[in-house]
């Protein structure tokens, strides 16, 4: 066969071996994930799955999903449209040392890499509806390849594969995070670096904007032979050709190489696990996992091909993210939106639980390792459920759960969710806001207020703005026709039109230097700067709702993030 030179040079270029890595981060908009919810269409598709997953991706997700289904979604919580894949890991929960009951970690966001490594295979868009799963929900135990002081391996020729991790990012690492020679039977184990280890870290991870997050790798070899659906074979990770570039065995295809980075604001809790830390973690994944050598993520691919083989080909766009690549088929969503579903299962995933759903049992360490099974049989389950006494909270709670059965509805459905407020004025009156009026941009300074994890301006949650300052914030927010702005923790900007629940915090708490500038201040941990056209802060009326209502809302708010729980009442 003749090839003309430019046909030649077009499939040489198609096939290119590729040299050096490029990689381009997948970022997501809105308020918290998809759904959070007791369903794995990969490893128990039609059913109630094993344990609570936070899930994020395309709106068609649920108790089973194929690709071309995907594609059909109403929306996607991926910034770039032609993305409707699913990504989801367990869901973490925090174990109230003073009373023993669980509650939800709040997510914080998720950030999926896309890399492209050096290559001598062309790299390929995942096929349509591909199913993966990296790390092993049933580990009580260091994933067998991990070692005090050793790096995370991805190469199988180079020995077990230890490609899920956690990283705990601090102020500084003494003492370190995972005791120092820990064997992993009694304390999770620090890899090479300071930050990084397998298992649950015994110190609060007090990072700069950056609370602990799961760290997990995904195969990027597929065997066609294995097929879309069988998670167990279709999957490997590829090895070293011997001068530094990655390769897949033989008719197998080479995809990119996917990274989940998935943030919780533990942090947010250190008051209540002060007398732990240092000693053991308060941290439980939904399935009751105590030890966090579980770690572990989904992913099922509902990519319109030609948008991701296109990235591939084009884009090295690294932390700016998908939605900015040159020529993005598809196009970007809106981010003041939201996509959220509700969980076809049914149940409280999220308030003060007794238990895990699920009845997950705990276990790890000091609840009795229970070896690597997943099985609930034997050992010492340390599940400390109390029956609990009657107490005032517990009424509103029985109120908020019975509302929640009543409103909820069985099929999946698409929500754009909306700002919905109810103020509780509690702190300060509305017009006590503090007006030292510091103009940036068109708007004035009205002080440092507390957030909570159902966001007090949720208009745009944490917008895209790379490293933060308060200019670019309210410029932002100004820009998408917000009145008010906020920047929270150093580093996150935040727009609404009004506080969803006004609590005035004294400015010392809002205290936290600014990521994208030193000489300013960028909120606190749960504590917003925040900056309004008028330098005062508006509510609504807090007369509307009976105290009793208001209350039972309040509760209501702090403990269900589902479009359920905020969309009605
Ligand atoms: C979902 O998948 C399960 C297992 O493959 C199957 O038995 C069930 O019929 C499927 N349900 C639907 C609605 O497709
Ligand atoms: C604030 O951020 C913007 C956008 O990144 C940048 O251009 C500007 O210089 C920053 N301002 C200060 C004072 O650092």
């Amino acid at each position: 066969m003749i090839f003309t030179t430019a046909a030649l040079a077009a499939l040489v270029a198609s096939v290119a071996a590729k040299g050096s890595r490029t990689f381009v981060v997948l970022r997501h908009y809105g308020n918290g994930p998809l759904t959070t919810c007791r369903a794995d269409p990969i490893i128990s598709p039609g059913t109630a799955s094993a344990h609570v997953h936070t899930v994020m991706g395309a709106s068609n997700f649920g108790l089973n999903v194929t690709g071309e289904h995907l594609r059909q979604s109403e929306c996607t919580t991926a910034l770039p449209k032609a993305d409707m894949s699913n990504y989801w890991f367990p869901t973490l929960y925090f174990k109230d040392p003073k009373d023993g009951k669980l509650e939800q970690v709040p997510f914080f966001y998720m950030n999926v890499y896309y890399f492209f490594e050096p290559t001598n295979d062309p790299i390929k868009a995942f096929p349509l509806g591909l199913k993966m799963v990296s790390g092993d929900a049933m580990l009580r135990t260091p994933p067998p390849g991990a070692a005090y002081g050793k790096g995370s391996n991805m190469d199988p020729s180079k020995g077990p594969i230890t490609a899920a991790s956690i990283t705990c990012p601090r102020a500084n690492f003494n003492p370190p995070s995972w005791p120092k020679d820990s064997d992993g039977s009694m304390a999770g184990i620090k890899s090479n670096q300071d930050g990084e280890g397998w298992g649950f870290p015994f110190e609060d991870c007090d990072g700069y904007a950056s609370p602990m997050r799961a760290d997990v790798h995904f195969p990027s070899c597929y065997n066609p032979k294995a097929g879309l659906d069988d998670y167990k074979n279709n999957m490997a990770f590829p090895s070293d050709d011997g001068h530094g570039k990655q390769d897949c065995p033989k008719g197998w295809i080479h995809t990119p190489h996917i990274f989940f980075e998935t943030y919780w604001n533990t942090h947010g809790f250190v008051d209540r696990f002060k007398d732990l830390v240092g000693k053991e973690s308060p941290f439980v994944f939904a399935n009751g996992d105590a030890t966090g050598f579980s770690v572990h993520g989904d992913f099922v691919s509902g990519w319109d091909e030609k948008a991701l083989q296109q990235i591939i080909d084009n884009c090295d766009a690294g932390h700016a993210g998908i939605h900015t690549c040159p020529g993005l088929i598809g196009g970007v969503n809106d981010e003041s939106k939201s996509c959220k579903i509700e969980c076809p299962i049914k149940e409280t995933v999220d308030g003060k639980l007794d238990k895990l759903p699920g009845n997950n049992p705990i276990k790890g360490w000091k609840y009795g390792t229970g070896g690597s099974s997943s099985s609930s049989s034997g050992n010492n389950l340390a599940v400390d459920i109390e029956s609990a006494a009657p107490s005032p909270t517990n009424v509103v709670k029985q109120a908020v759960t019975s509302q929640a059965q009543t409103t909820t509805v069985v099929q999946t459905t698409t929500v754009q969710s909306t700002t919905t407020v109810y103020i509780s004025a509690v702190g300060a009156k509305p017009t006590d806001a503090a007006t030292d009026g510091k103009a940036v941009g068109d708007f004035k300074y009205a002080g440092c207020y507390k957030d909570a994890s159902d966001r007090v301006l949720s208009g745009v949650i944490r917008a895209n703005l790379g490293r933060v300052n308060n200019t670019a914030c309210v410029s932002h927010c100004s820009s998408k026709g917000f009145s008010v702005a906020g920047t929270e923790y150093g580093g996150e900007c935040y727009c609404g039109n009004e506080l969803s629940k006004v609590e005035k915090l004294d400015d010392s708490k809002c205290s936290m230097t600014c990521e994208g500038d030193g000489a300013d201040k960028c909120g606190g941990d749960w504590a917003l700067s925040v900056y309004t056209k008028s330098g005062k802060v508006s509510a609504r009326d807090v007369h509307e709702e009976s105290h009793h209502r208001r209350h039972v809302h309040n509760h209501y708010m702090h403990h269900r993030r589902t479009p359920a729980g905020r969309l009605r009442r």
